[in-house]
Parts: C-alpha cells; sequence; structure tokens
C-alpha cells in the first residue's frame, strides 16, 4: 500500500470514528494523554502543540497546565475530530486552545512557534513520520522539547494490543487478512523503529532532536463490560482491522474476544487491563 492510500485510509476510520472516539466506558486515552502531559511537564506561559490531537486526551490536560498565558494548538487530520475537540472548547471555556484541521506531516506554522511538541498515539500513524519529526525543530524555540506515546509491539502478539488478547484472535481473522495486514507487516508499517530503542534514538538524532528519553510503563485501560471493549474497538485504530474482516470473520473475532475478556472480567462484569505504553521524550538539539 502506498502511503498517500495508507494516509487516506487512516483519515476515513478517525474521521468516522470521531464521534463516539474516547468517549463511552473504556477509559484509555484520557488517563494516557494526562500521563503524558505529567511527563512532558509544560510551564505555565508555554506554546504547546499537539499533533494528531484526536478529542483532545493530551490537549486539554496541557492548556490547563500553561494557563491563560500559555497556549495549547491542537492540529489533527480528521476534520470530524477537531469539531469534536472544538464542541469541548465551548463546552469548558478554555481561551486558551486553538484547533486545527491540519497534516502533522507538514505543520504550517512560522518559526519557532513552540516550545513543546505533543503526540498523544499519533506519530506511529504517519506513514513517513521520521520526515515528519525532522521538520519540527524548525517551528519549536530553542531548548524546545517533543513527547509522545505509541504502543510497545510485542513479537507474536497483535500489534496495538497488550499480549493478553493474543489468544482471542483466531486464526480466521488472519487467514481473512491480505499479506500487508499480518501482524508482522502492520508493525513494520506503523513505525516499527519506535520497539527499537536503538532505532528510535537513532530516528530522533537524525531528525534533529537529543537527550533521548524512552520510559515504557503501563496504562490501566478500563472498560465496564467486554462488550464495553468490543464496541470501543471499533472507536479507535483497530476499526482499521474490523472494516477489512468479512462479517462471518468479524463475528467470531467479536464471540472470542468476549469470551476471553469476560475470563479476565471482575464479579461485576468490569475490566481493567495493564496496558504496555512507551513514552518518549527529547529535546532539540540547540
Ligand atoms: C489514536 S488517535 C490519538 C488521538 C489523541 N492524541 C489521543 O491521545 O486521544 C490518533 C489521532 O491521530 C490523527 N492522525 C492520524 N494521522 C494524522 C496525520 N497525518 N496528521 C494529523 N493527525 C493525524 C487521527 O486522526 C487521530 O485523531
Amino acid at each position: 500500500m502506498d502511503s498517500t492510500a495508507y494516509k487516506s485510509g487512516v483519515t476515513d476510520a478517525f474521521t468516522r470514528a470521531a464521534g463516539s472516539y474516547d468517549r463511552g466506558g473504556v477509559g484509555f486515552f484520557t488517563p494516557m494523554g494526562r500521563e503524558l502531559v505529567r511527563l512532558a511537564a509544560p510551564r505555565p506561559g508555554e506554546r504547546v502543540l499537539d499533533v494528531g490531537c484526536g478529542r483532545g486526551a493530551a490537549l486539554f490536560p496541557a492548556a490547563e497546565a500553561v494557563g491563560p498565558g500559555g497556549r495549547a494548538v491542537g492540529i489533527d487530520i480528521a476534520a470530524t475530530m477537531i469539531e469534536a475537540a472544538r464542541e469541548e472548547v465551548r463546552r469548558i471555556g478554555a481561551g486558551n486552545v486553538e484547533l486545527l484541521v491540519m497534516d502533522a506531516e507538514r505543520p504550517h506554522f512560522p518559526n519557532a512557534s513552540f516550545d513543546l511538541v505533543l503526540g498523544g498515539y499519533s506519530i506511529l500513524f504517519l506513514p513517513e513520520a521520521p520526515a515528519a519529526l525532522a521538520r519540527y525543530p524548525r517551528i519549536m524555540a530553542p531548548g524546545g522539547r517533543l513527547a509522545f506515546t505509541c504502543p510497545l509491539f510485542v513479537p507474536g502478539s497483535f500489534p496495538f494490543l497488550p499480549p493478553v488478547f493474543t489468544p482471542m484472535f483466531p486464526p480466521s481473522v488472519f487467514a481473512a487478512l491480505p499479506p500487508d495486514w499480518q501482524p508482522d507487516e502492520l508493525r513494520r508499517r506503523y513505525n516499527g523503529w519506535l520497539s527499537d530503542v536503538a532505532e528510535l534514538e537513532a530516528v530522533l538524532e537524525a531528525a534533529g532532536f537529543t537527550g533521548v528519553e524512552v520510559r515504557d510503563q503501563t496504562v490501566p485501560m478500563t472498560a465496564e463490560s467486554p462488550s464495553a471493549w468490543v464496541e470501543w474497538s471499533h472507536t479507535q485504530g483497530m476499526r482499521l482491522l474490523w472494516d477489512r474482516l468479512p462479517v462471518p470473520v468479524a463475528g467470531e473475532l467479536r464471540r472470542s474476544l468476549v469470551a476471553g475478556l469476560t475470563e479476565l472480567a471482575a464479579e461485576d462484569g468490569s475490566l481493567v487491563i495493564d496496558t504496555p505504553v512507551r513514552f518518549v521524550t527529547a529535546e532539540i538539539i540547540s
């Protein structure tokens, strides 16, 4: 798949997912965004850019941290995500937030516009992420920092999901998917270099960053019930997978996920799944 077709597939999936993205009975992006902002530690008065901001899981905590004297700009390629985030701005009256539909691979801002660039689970979706990252130092002020999250890809497991999900994927799922949707190929496409710390450091250094720190932590993914989790999985990146499965195979996967998650659930049916997440921070070479 070429990068233009791939990018329009991603855009389409998130455009359709935005209405229910990060809402409903599952908590994951919101606590991960908060943790990213805690680690990045924006200071009052700073200017923050959140690339692939979605509905603002990291953007709103960052806006709160920089306060009325600072500015938090969120960009996303999916116009519906930006619209949903704008509604939140109106709801909470966040006067220091600006939202723009923009490709994170080609950010159009004047030189030295930002002190901090955030990317919550978004860099992995950029088909040419190393080249995109190399465009960020220009728009960052001297001493500017970068902080982003990505999934921890575990060999042999379905990318994006904690290893506990691996046995819940029936072989029919992989049999139904074309070669470019097999787990190893997905890992490669979703920026496999993020999985290898040495490669990750090399890519960031080539892009103009230094002081790279990689922290692997777990974020608790909470769900009201197994079926709430399955519904939620249609509202994020996994939608790309659901959309490609023939109806009977999708039904089989759904049943298998509900059965597997039921075994992990507490007595009231709720779930807490520790999800490995990679938190990366760096600063620009001044
Ligand atoms: C998994 S979501 C994360 C959203 C948000 N950062 C969060 O933590 O909830 C990935 C987001 O990246 C956006 N995205 C994907 N490719 C993009 C691109 N080329 N430019 C800007 N945004 C992009 C998607 O539209 C989606 O909103």
